[in-house]
């Protein structure tokens, strides 16, 4: 039948690379068949819950259990005195440092764990949970990182040497006991020379408040430990399944193969369930202790208060330019808010992520960043929500800060970017802070971006707008937000990326069966990005089978290839690499049985997409269904049967994807409310595998980045008191506040990626936040405002305009 179809409709049947592909896994999502950790019920099991510090800081003076203990239906109470013996009282973070499973005589932030309770049902669990009577002493509490670093109270006494010394910590010396390290990268002197030297120099703090990922799914797990057979199944919402295998089986001596680690249904991950949590370690020794499976599953408050926030970086900047707008340098100090224990989910070598990314799309000849951590009583974390090791805050800090110097030197913002833009024969580009840039045209982009929005025609509207309020017509203002960001995504290179040890390479093992179907394994899992649907398109292409023939597996480490998981949009960069090798692993044994079967010689047969051809002679093929059943059929010389591939990925370089975003607001100036009028988003992810996915991440991103720019935070009182700990204080978007989004493209492939893919889940998060706080201070820019801080909510809005005398 398919000697009848032109090339065209072959390629179109198989459902390849480049076509709108409905989501596969949609299906079972909208008919209520997702299977989530809340839904796994096994025999027997048992719930935990935790009791939890109302203090930020505090001395434990004593726990008692015997009252909860007493409830009917309640099996134990661990705390950390019970976990001692077994060295589990304390686990290792995947920044170096280690953190308190249960409170080990003190807690350092509000809502840390203090006590495991296991009951029969959660109900239980909950009502022991409040009979638990804990004394607690409280400390003076220290919620700023500046006054930290010059505070005589000490957070972490265990990393005290002796006499009071500091020893080193993971990241070398430290300067203060609440200090954890400094990071420095760049040329300090010669930037510091370019500073002074300069004609212009724009210099600004520029805060990006702590917020949290807040997965519509909290984290959680089953653990199962079946006594008989040695094996501990951990089912967890997890988005790195094998390093979580890997973790467990370091810290609790279980061996890595008597570890089953299952990422089931993930309901959204953006970073927060990367690491590893004291819930897990509970659930792990509770099932230990009773035999029986035990289940925790952590609340909204406590998923908002406790599990890993994202940003709190206080970013000093300074930039220099000639009088023409040229930038000379750049130079940045970061104090990076860590909380109670440095729990940041990054590659080892980089205490702050990929931060030094923040040039940007800029070509700035000197740079320097240093980044000082610091302790505070403040729930630990520092995960990129949505972003690729702190390249958020990296995008953020310069985007404003190209915005203030426009201020500074009286220039269109716009043009700016322009003249500073690296220039399309620049790439590869070596950038000041040390990252090799693979490709990207930024001039076609951000000319196609404000063509697309008529740029000329906004200003002059802003302009005449502007007149307008001056002269009482109008008490609304009009923003417009530019940006253009650069992502870095693609963790490895294993030789600069590891976490804890492990090389952030990923991986791809493909069967395919007789009758030429096929199931893809990957080290990879999906929370929601649809990799069902794209790994799959990308096998299509590569091996010539429709994608609705591929089945894709991923989070169960008994079958999955070892991979380091999704996050930092490195699914598609490193896992989709792996899976396109994979795929050509296929295609070359493939070959070989073409040709045989074809008698000819391999080198006489050529791919075409979706069979092997006789070079010159079309009308002789074996479509690679025929080849799949010879495969297991015929016994053809030299050639094992079977047709199965594993390929493990190790990318030479990250991909550099990057965005020209473009939005226009309109803010009224008596209730500080803001309307975004339009946002235009253009994204460059290189070769596209699924347009319409694609779309979807951008709406998604976008939509998380306007929640953190206008409203989302987790704030802390004095006291260490959390004051955003719920969904009503905690801005979460809904239909109701999320604009139409234009979206848009221009596609750059990557030179070293096997299909020329880099990553797209978090650029519209990492371009939108700039783009959106972008639109808020160009709104004020003709009544003197230089810089405001995020989020941008109604009422700071408010206070923003009152203060520049905007009430009358
Ligand atoms: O690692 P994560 O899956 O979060 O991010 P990603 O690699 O950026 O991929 C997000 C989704 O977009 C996946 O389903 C990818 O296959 C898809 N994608 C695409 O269709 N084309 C690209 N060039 C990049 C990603």
């Amino acid at each position: 039948m398919n000697k009848e179809l032109s090339r065209e409709e072959r390629a179109d049947a198989l459902g390849g690379m480049g076509c709108k592909r409905k989501r596969v896994e949609d299906a079972r999502f909208t008919q209520g068949k997702g299977n989530y950790v809340d839904d796994i019920k096994l025999p027997g099991m048992l719930q935990g819950d935790f009791v939890r510090s109302p203090y930020a800081h505090a001395k434990i003076v004593s726990i008692d259990a015997s009252a909860a203990l007493a409830l009917d239906g309640v099996i134990a109470v661990l705390t950390a005195e019970d976990l001692a013996p077994l060295g589990l009282h304390w686990m290792p973070t995947l920044a170096g440092d280690k953190q308190m499973v249960l409170a080990d005589g003190k807690v350092l932030f509000q809502g840390q764990e203090v006590a495991f309770v296991v009951a029969k049902d959660r109900y239980i669990a909950a009502d022991a949970v409040e009979l638990v009577e804990v004394e607690y002493e409280e400390l003076p509490v220290l919620t700023d990182p500046f006054a930290a670093m010059e505070s005589d109270v000490v957070l972490r006494e265990d990393l005290l040497g002796e006499g009071g010394s500091l020893p080193d910590g993971a990241h070398g010396p430290r300067k203060h006991h609440n200090h954890i390290f400094t990071w420095e990268v760049g040329e300090k002197d010669a930037t510091e020379q370019v500073l002074q030297e300069a004609d212009v120099v724009a210099e600004e703090m520029v805060y990006y408040h702590r917020t949290h990922p807040c997965p519509l799914e909290t984290c959680g797990c089953v653990a199962s430990m079946d006594k008989v057979n040695g094996k501990l199944t951990l089912h967890g919402t997890f988005q790195a399944p094998h390093a979580i295998r890997t973790v467990v089986s370091l810290i609790s001596g279980i061996e890595e193969h008597n570890i089953r680690v299952i990422s089931p249904d993930i309901g959204g991950g953006f970073g927060n369930k990367v690491g590893a949590y004291p819930g897990y370690v509970c659930s792990v020794v509770a099932s230990i202790v009773t035999g029986v499976p035990v289940k925790w599953v952590e609340d909204r408050m406590e998923n908002l208060m406790t599990t890993a926030f994202a940003r709190d970086y206080w970013m000093k900047g300074k930039i220099s330019a000639t009088k023409e707008g040229k930038i000379t340098g750049l130079w940045c100090h970061t104090t990076a808010d860590h909380g109670g224990f440095d729990a940041c989910a990054d590659p080892t070598k980089f205490p702050a992520g990929f931060m030094n990314i923040c040039t940007g799309s800029y070509d700035i000849p000197t740079a320097y960043l240093a980044v000082d951590g610091v302790y505070t009583n403040k729930a630990p974390g520092g995960v990129s929500y949505r972003c690729s090791f702190r390249v958020t805050e990296a995008a953020y800090f310069i985007e404003r800060m190209i915005e203030i110097l426009a201020i500074e030197l009286n220039m269109d913002a716009a043009e700016l970017r322009r003249i500073n833009f690296i220039k399309k024969e620049q790439f590869p580009y070596q950038s000041a802070l040390g990252w090799e840039y693979d490709s990207g045209d930024y001039h076609t982009a951000w000319d196609k971006a404000l063509k697309a929005v008529d740029y000329d025609g906004l200003r002059a509207e802003q302009a005449q707008r502007v007149e307008d309020f001056k002269a009482g017509k109008t008490r609304k203002l009009m923003g417009i937000g530019l940006t253009h960001f650069t992502e870095i995504v693609g963790a490895g290179p294993v030789k600069n990326c590891d976490i804890l040890g492990l090389g952030m390479f990923d991986s791809c093992e493909i069967r395919i069966h007789p009758t030429g179907s096929a199931i893809a394994r990957l080290g990879t899992i999906s929370q929601g990005q649809g990799h069902a649907t794209t790994f799959a398109q990308i096998l299509a292409t590569e091996i010539g089978l429709p994608a609705d023939s591929i089945t894709i597996e991923e989070g169960d480490t008994d079958t999955a290839p070892y991979g380091l998981g999704t996050y930092g949009s490195r699914s598609t960069p490193v896992a989709g690499a792996a899976t396109a090798m994979a795929g050509r692993k296929i295609r070359a044994k493939a070959q070989m049985i073409a040709a045989y079967l074809l008698e000819v010689h391999d080198d006489d047969v050529e791919f075409d997409v979706d069979r092997f051809v006789v070079k010159g002679a079309p009308e002789k093929f074996k479509t690679m269904k025929e080849i799949a059943f010879a495969a297991y059929n015929q016994a053809i010389p030299g050639i094992e049967p079977g047709l199965e591939a594993v390929s493990y990925y190790d990318p030479p370089n990250m991909t550099y994807p990057f965005g020209a975003y473009v939005c226009v607001m309109d803010i009224d100036v008596d209730t500080g409310v803001t309307e975004i009028r339009r946002f235009y988003a253009l994204d460059d992810c290189g070769t596209r595998i699924n347009p319409m996915i694609i779309e979807g991440q951008v709406h998604g991103g976008l939509t998380e980045a306007l929640a953190v720019a206008l409203g989302q935070e987790i704030a802390y009182d004095d006291m260490g008191n959390v004051k955003t700990g719920t969904l009503m204080d905690f801005f979460l978007p809904t239909a109701w506040e999320v604009p139409n989004y234009e979206t848009d493209h221009t596609v750059t492939p990557s030179p070293h990626h096997p299909i020329g893919a880099k990553g797209v889940g978090e650029s519209p998060h990492v371009g939108g936040v700039p783009c959106f706080s972008n639109a808020v201070n160009d709104a004020f820019r003709a009544f003197g405002l230089r810089h405001t801080h995020m989020p941008h909510d109604h009422w700071r809005i408010w206070k923003t305009a009152n203060g520049l005398g905007l009430h009358g």
